[in-house]
């Protein structure tokens, strides 16, 4: 890969790695970067020179869409034997990710419940109900998804989530994995300098990756992060709290959350509309709407919708639908963004739907996204509006 290597920033919730543990991540992420940078460029050629050929052949046109260069490049020993590793690779990211927290679990929860800093809050409700579109298949291949719990007070799947990402994105998201926060703070000073939010949320925010730059970006605001998965909130809190920064977590549904309506400036989102329902999808968007105050936005931010991505492109960086757990993948990359904008209550102000820069990648901007390689774009897809 391009650039220099970056490692993940150290902080106290952080599970330790023993030396083999480290070499054993650390070679996962040098394997995806091989399988990124040596053997995802032969795709095209085996397309270019073989499976479009191939199609051509037998339909006397050219594939028009992802059914149309699936039929050719699932038989083609290249694309196999590529999505083969991918595959592996991702199982590999998260026995890795998985052996520390293992080892030293009852420790990661004893150090997390009395972790100090910070005046951040934490509350979660036992009673919550884990959406079925969360316990039916285990999302992009974490064991246990988000919520599930091993022991009182754990952390466990937010420990693994935490340095799984790092892995995932092979340091792309920068040292904190903070670069879809970070670029959407740094979107919003630049397009709209005028708006200063008071009250934030961060729906789906996990261990608080993307929660944090709204923290360091809006030092007036109070800033809410919500997640379904006790676990990632009991982690998000102690990472918080040991780097020092302010946030109030709570274990909340996205689609109906018990904050008062018109009682936030800005609500946002980062990757978690693609991991919901259809059905899902259109309550969030309610939600946020009945959440915001007049004037306030609402901005999601996710990987670039297919429209007006070549069938190869989008045939690739459809991987994950069949490939990776990601049930909704396809379907949430195919939406009418305006309609469920429109339908959620936004009807004042029309949607926008932009690709903002990455603020970490800034030198190395390729605007291609393709399967396994998440943050390679160095760009991100923001949907929001105003309400
Ligand atoms: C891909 S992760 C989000 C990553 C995080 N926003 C970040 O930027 O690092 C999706 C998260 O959304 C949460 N989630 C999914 N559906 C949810 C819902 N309906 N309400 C609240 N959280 C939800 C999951 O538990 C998971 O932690």
């Amino acid at each position: 890969m391009s650039g220099s290597y970056v490692e993940q920033n150290h902080h106290d919730a952080l599970p330790k790695t023993s030396h083999d543990e480290c070499a054993r991540q650390h070679f996962v992420r040098s394997f995806k970067e091989h399988l990124v940078t040596s053997i995802h460029p032969g795709l095209k050629t085996a397309y270019e020179k073989r499976a479009k050929i191939s199609f051509q052949k037998q339909h006397g046109r050219d594939p028009s869409d992802i059914k149309d260069v699936a039929s050719v490049m699932k038989h083609d020993p290249h694309y196999q034997a590529w999505s083969s590793l991918l595959r592996t690779s991702q199982e590999m990211m998260w026995s890795a990710a998985q052996i520390p927290v293992e080892r030293s679990l009852r420790e990661l929860a004893a150090s997390a419940a009395k972790s100090e800093g910070g005046q951040g809050t934490l509350r979660l409700n036992g009673d919550l109900k884990i959406p079925d579109y969360h316990t039916a298949v285990d999302i992009h291949c974490q064991p246990g998804g988000y919520h599930t719990e091993y022991i009182a007070d754990d952390v466990a799947q937010g420990a693994i989530y935490d340095r799984a990402v790092y892995l995932y994105a092979m340091g792309q998201m920068g040292p904190d994995n903070a670069d879809m926060g970070d670029s959407t703070v740094s979107w919003l000073q630049s397009q709209q300098p005028d708006f200063k939010p008071q009250r934030i949320l961060d729906m789906g925010c996990s261990v608080g990756h993307s929660t944090l730059p709204y923290v360091t970006g809006f030092p007036e605001a109070e800033v809410h992060g919500i997640d379904v998965g006790a676990p990632m909130l009991r982690y998000a809190h102690a990472r918080a709290k040991s780097k020092d920064l302010e946030v109030h977590f709570s274990q909340q549904n996205a689609e109906k959350t018990d904050f008062e309506d018109e009682s936030f400036d800005l609500v946002v989102s980062h990757i978690l509309l693609h991991e919901t329902s259809a059905a899902a999808i259109k309550n969030v968007i309610k939600e946020c709407h009945r959440l915001l105050k007049p004037g306030g936005w609402m901005v999601h931010v996710e990987t670039p919708p297919y429209e007006g991505m070549s069938p190869f492109d989008t045939f690739l960086f459809d991987w994950d639908s069949e490939n990776n757990n990601e049930p909704f993948w396809r379907r949430s990359h195919e939406l009418d963004l305006q309609a469920l904008a429109e339908q959620g209550g936004f009807t004042e102000h029309p949607t926008i739907q932009v690709m903002a820069p990455s603020a970490f990648q800034e030198t190395q901007r390729s605007m291609t996204f393709q399967g396994g390689d998440f943050g390679g774009g160095g760009v991100w897809f923001l949907y929001g509006c105003q309400k």
